[in-house]
């Protein structure tokens, strides 16, 4: 269980802050126009097997992140604003791809936060089609966006792109867009999180009758356990889809995978890449995982109408960044040239296993942007 203890200095979260923007600046300056995934060794490399191409989105997300925490009109705000737009626009041509199920992780970083920053109307249709797009992924049988993978499959991921098709339901006036968006969240909900919170991740279906048959993995230990970073895409989704809807039963859902979050991760704060991992690679822990519920719960703090809950929530996600800062930040290692050390892609392809990876990257920035918003 989370243990929170003593308060975390918001100046430790500050520094990690300037640390990221440093290793993102060097990236950008050695190898510019280069979008990737996660490091080997330490080292960002080409042509590293990337599975799915579904992080893009998070280099240029940092950067808008990090043109906002700068004065406006100073000479950093205006180099991260131009850099974030060079790394941003490459990315339109993707709200029509229909091969990947992660048009949210791609657009709302980018193009959602672009449009945050300048209030651009052509921004808005951008993510109104990436969200259209996004909804063709839905099977009536089932009632469910099918994953990348096949047809008759679902993943807990699509829980953090499924708030692009609510944004573009909300935004074109569609309801037809909504029901899509409403539908799905109530399918996974209903599939993939157990009694407990924790989150299975993916789900498989009869594609003819469109039945739930069961539950499976793909990245996570078995088809019964809780990957962890599944949790936190949980966690983190179902509130976001909350924040759209309103709808009460998302809020309870992302409570109860906060629940089992809280209940089942080390003291630290930090888990292992699965809750379940057995004894020989148990100790192989996912800083990823860690950052998505640190951000996931600050946003859970910031709609829970419990005050009690708000505390836990707030708190525990500085404990986690407070670790994450004493322990896993890459700048006791001169030579590695990511942001946070100990995050894992695939382990059972061996991809990414024990590096730094972008999502993690982008969500740890995040986190410790809206935590030091306050
Ligand atoms: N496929 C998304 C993830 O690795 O979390």
């Amino acid at each position: 269980m989370i243990q929170i203890c003593a308060d975390v200095p918001s100046e430790r979260l500050e520094e990690a802050l300037h640390f990221a923007e440093r290793q993102v600046r060097r990236l950008v300056e050695s190898d510019p126009g280069f979008y990737p995934m996660y490091t080997h060794r330490g080292k960002w490399r080409h042509e590293l097997p990337a599975w799915t191409r579904w992080c893009d989105g998070f280099l240029p997300g940092m950067m808008w992140i990090f043109q906002g925490r700068h004065a406006p009109n100073s000479e950093e705000a205006r180099w991260w604003f131009q850099k974030a737009v060079e790394y941003s626009e490459p990315l339109e041509p993707r709200k029509t791809d229909r091969e990947v199920h992660d048009l949210g992780f791609i657009f709302l970083p980018t193009y959602g936060r672009w449009l945050q920053a300048t209030g651009e109307a052509r921004l808005r249709e951008v993510l109104v089609e990436a969200g259209r797009t996004l909804a063709l992924r839905f099977s009536e049988k089932g009632r469910f966006l099918r994953s990348f993978l096949a047809p008759d499959s679902l993943f807990i991921d699509i829980m953090m792109n499924v708030g692009l098709i609510f944004y573009a339901a909300r935004e074109a006036g569609d309801a037809e867009l909504a029901r899509i968006a409403a539908e799905h969240c109530l399918t996974t909900r209903r599939v993939l999180v157990r009694g407990d919170g924790s989150t299975a991740h993916e789900g498989i279906f009869d594609l003819e009758t469109g039945a739930f048959l069961r539950q499976s993995t793909q990245q996570g230990y078995r088809a019964d356990s809780c990957w962890s970073r599944g949790l936190s895409w949980a966690l983190y989704g179902f509130t976001g889809v909350y924040s759209y809807s309103r709808d009460k039963r998302f809020l309870a859902t992302a409570e109860a995978c906060a629940e089992y979050y809280l209940q089942h991760s080390p003291e630290d704060g930090v888990p292992p890449w699965d809750f379940d991992a057995p004894a020989d690679s148990r100790s192989l822990l996912d800083t990823s995982a860690a950052a998505v519920a640190a951000g996931g719960l600050l946003r859970l703090a910031d709609w829970t109408p419990d005050p009690v809950k708000e505390q836990m929530y707030r708190s525990a996600a500085w404990r986690i960044l407070g670790t994450l800062c004493e322990r896993y930040l890459a700048s006791s290692d001169p030579g590695w040239e990511g942001i946070l050390k100990g995050g894992v892609y695939h382990l059972h392809k061996g991809l990414g296993v024990n590096e730094s990876v972008m999502w993690g990257e982008y969500f740890f920035v995040d986190a410790l942007d809206r935590a030091l918003r306050g």
